[in-house]
This record gives C-alpha cells, structure tokens and sequence, in this order.
C-alpha cells in the first residue's frame, strides 16, 4: 500500500536538505511513498529560495504558504494554522521536517495535535542556549516527534538524556518514538553536488578569486545581527584578518544582516571585505572548496566546511556540531575580535588536522527513507 508524508520546508538549508532526502525517497524499493511538498514561504527571495529548486532539481511544492518575515508568533502561529488546513485536507501518514526554524516547529505542532507521526532530520542537537530561538525550536520538536533522525552519536547521547529510551517490543508511535544515528543528509548532499558545481558553477571566475586565495565568510544568526555591538565587534575582528592576511574575504549576505548593516550605518568594512548575494548552493559548494578557511555563524556552513577539510572560526559562543571542535578543526571566536583574529591565524599556521569520519557514508537519507519505509 502507498504510504504519503507532507514534507515541511521553508527557511534555505531545509530547501537544501529536502534535495537529499527527496532524491531518496524516489529511488528506494520496498513501500511505496509518496511525498507532498510544503513550502512555508519563510524565506521567499529568489537566492534564498528559487534557486536551489532549480539548480538541485527539487520537485516544485504541491502546497505554497506565503508567511513572510515577522515576528516569532506571527511567523510560527500563521504557519500553524495553514498547515493544519492542509493536513486536514491531504490526511498524510507522516510529516517530516528538517533542523530547527520555525517553520519546524509549526510543522511539528501540527501534525503531532492531530496524531500524524512527526518524523525530525536533524534530531538531537542541543546547544545548551534556550536564548536561541532555535534551541527551543529544537526540543519542542524532538519531543512531538515520532521517528528521530540524529546525525551525530553526541545528539542521540542528548536524546537519551532526555529519557528517550525505544522499546523495540512495542510498536514506533510519540510515546516510543524511534530514535536513530542515520549520519549528516547535508554530507550526502556535498558528495553528491560536488562534481556538478565543478562543472555549473563560475562563481570564482565572476568574482575574480584564486583557489586557496580567499576566505569565506557567512553571518546571519539573530543575535549576531540585531545587537548592534557585536555586528561592530565581529566586523573589526574580520577587518583585522583582512589586514593582515592580504587577501580578500567574500561574504555572501543573508539579507538579515544586509538590512542591519545598512540600517546602523556605523559598521566599517575592510576594502578586502566582497559583499555579495547570497549565492546558490552549487556556488557555495566552490567557495567552500576553494576558500583558505572559513568564518561563519552558520550550522550548515561550520559542516560543510569540515565536509571541504577547511578550518573554521565559529563566531558563536558554544555550538551544537560539537565534533568539529573536538577534533580540532574549529575554534570557537564568539563575537570577540581578538578571537577572530587568533582563530584565523592558528588555521593559517598549517598545522596537521584530522577528519574523522563523524557525519557517516553519505547515505543517510537512503537510511533515513528505508526506515520511514518499514515503520510508517
Ligand atoms: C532562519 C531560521 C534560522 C536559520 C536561517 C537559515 C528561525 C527562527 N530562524 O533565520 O534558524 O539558520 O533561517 O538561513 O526560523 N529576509 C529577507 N528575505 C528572505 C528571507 C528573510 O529579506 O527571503 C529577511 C527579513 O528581513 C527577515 C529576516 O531576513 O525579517 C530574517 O528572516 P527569518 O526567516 O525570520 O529568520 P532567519 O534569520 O533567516
Ligand atoms: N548557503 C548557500 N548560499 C549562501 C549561504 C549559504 O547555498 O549564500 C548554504 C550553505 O552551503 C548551507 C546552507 O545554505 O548548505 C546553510 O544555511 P544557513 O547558513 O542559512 O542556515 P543554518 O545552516 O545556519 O541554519
């Protein structure tokens, strides 16, 4: 019998994610699924959404939303109730959704209130911060959800912290919800796009870089760009690396952190700074290959980077990729120039670094699809 999950996307990376996860569910064998599409409307841009159906091939959504930006309860609340007027109609035998945005959560609330299984990629991560939007995000979900996908071993440790504990006797359902390790779909989806964006992408010629020649950067977290005094301190910590490492640094901008700039006025920017768009997946794919290091606040970009085997200097407090800085491969700088700086040059200096292989074989969305296959 055809089984059907209404898939929930919304905000970038979960456009992105949906490509690996999408391209599995169609090839795999044993039951058959059907996946719906939803797209919030979160992010609506065409760099922020557009562009990766196109150049991943993701099939077009079945059910388009247009929530917008706006504050956390408008956003999350208008997703909710459209969202269950959908499931109302289409009665599907799961959900699924990616990460920790709103468009999650709302997502999770309401398909787990009319008792459709929650099934959550990206399960587990915990950054011991509730002042991320994210965090809270997070475990709202993991706790409406039915099957669990984690990524990583230290996330199904949280889960288990947290009293998840399966009963393989008793059948999958949100009082013994399923909780596996599957490895990192964002893994399955650099191995996968990579030879392509070789062959698409010119984003180096277009902007005139030199493989090893630059460093990257990305900056969109809420509390990065709306505190005015960080956005300051990182941008003199970034001045700085431009200073003394001579060459340029291409930061392709979350337009969240372009209104801010563009609103305080008082953000100076090193001539070696390049602010771009925000570019296309396979246009990132290049940077982050080609790039000397990596500076970021991005989950997504702190991965891909380990994924590219370039260092990478988290301005964060804390993380939820955790690994990365245990083996040595990331620092943590916050919004502390003189860390940024110290980041950027113990990365220059060369030292001997490992990648143990903590995001698995670039299959888990085949995981993933094979176990929705045989307990949905
Ligand atoms: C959201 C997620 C965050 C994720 C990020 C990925 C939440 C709470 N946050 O943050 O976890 O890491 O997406 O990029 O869900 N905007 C545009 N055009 C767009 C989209 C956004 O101009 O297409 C601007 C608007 O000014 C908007 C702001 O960006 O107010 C923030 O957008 P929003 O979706 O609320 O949060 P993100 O910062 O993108
Ligand atoms: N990304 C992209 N273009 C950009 C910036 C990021 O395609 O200009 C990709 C990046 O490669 C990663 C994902 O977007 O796969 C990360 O999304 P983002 O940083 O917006 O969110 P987070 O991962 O922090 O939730």
């Amino acid at each position: 019998m055809t089984k059907s999950i209404l898939t929930i996307v919304g905000a970038r990376p979960q456009i992105i994610k949906a490509a690996a996860f999408s391209r599995a569910i169609r090839k795999g064998s044993g039951a058959k699924i059907k996946e719906y599409l939803l797209h919030t409307g979160q992010h609506y841009d065409a760099n922020m959404s557009r562009v990766f159906f196109e150049e991943m091939g993701i099939p077009q959504p079945d059910f388009q939303l247009s929530t917008g930006s706006g504050g956390h309860g408008r956003q999350t609340g208008s997703m909710l109730e459209a969202i269950e007027n959908v499931l109302n109609d289409l009665r599907p035998d799961g959900l699924l959704v990616y990460g920790d945005t709103n468009s999650t959560l709302a997502g999770a609330l309401a398909a787990a209130k009319m008792h459709i299984p929650v099934i959550h990629i990206e399960a587990g991560l915990r950054s011991f911060n509730k002042n991320m939007p994210e965090e809270i995000n997070r475990i709202c979900t993991d706790h409406t959800s039915t099957f669990l996908f984690a990524p990583t071993a230290t996330a199904v440790k949280n889960l288990e912290n947290e009293g998840f504990a399966f009963d393989g006797n008793k059948p999958v359902s949100i009082d013994n919800p399923l909780v596996k390790h599957t490895g990192d779909i964002m893994y399955d989806n650099s191995l996968y796009f990579a030879s392509m964006a070789e062959e698409k992408s010119s984003v180096l010629e277009q902007n005139g870089l030199k493989k090893d020649g630059f460093l990257l950067c990305t900056i969109h977290r809420d509390f990065n760009t709306d505190n005015e005094e960080r956005l300051q301190n990182i941008f003199s910590g970034l001045n700085e690396v431009c200073s003394v490492s001579g060459i340029p640094l291409v930061l392709p901008l979350h337009p969240r952190t372009r209104n801010r700039i563009e609103q305080s006025g008082r953000i100076n920017v090193h001539k070696n700074i390049r602010i771009i768009e925000p570019v296309s997946f396979f246009d990132m794919i290049m940077l982050e290959k080609y790039c000397r290091m990596i500076i970021t606040d991005s989950g997504g970009v702190q991965k891909e980077a380990y994924f590219f085997r370039k260092g990478c200097v988290v301005l964060r407090p804390e993380t939820e990729w955790v690994e990365i800085m245990e083996t040595g491969n990331g620092v943590l700088a916050d919004a502390d120039p003189q860390k940024i700086l110290e980041g950027y040059r113990h990365f220059s200096a060369g030292h001997e670094r490992n990648y143990p292989s903590i995001y698995g074989n670039g299959k888990a969305a085949e995981d993933i699809s094979k176990t929705i296959r045989k307990h949905l």
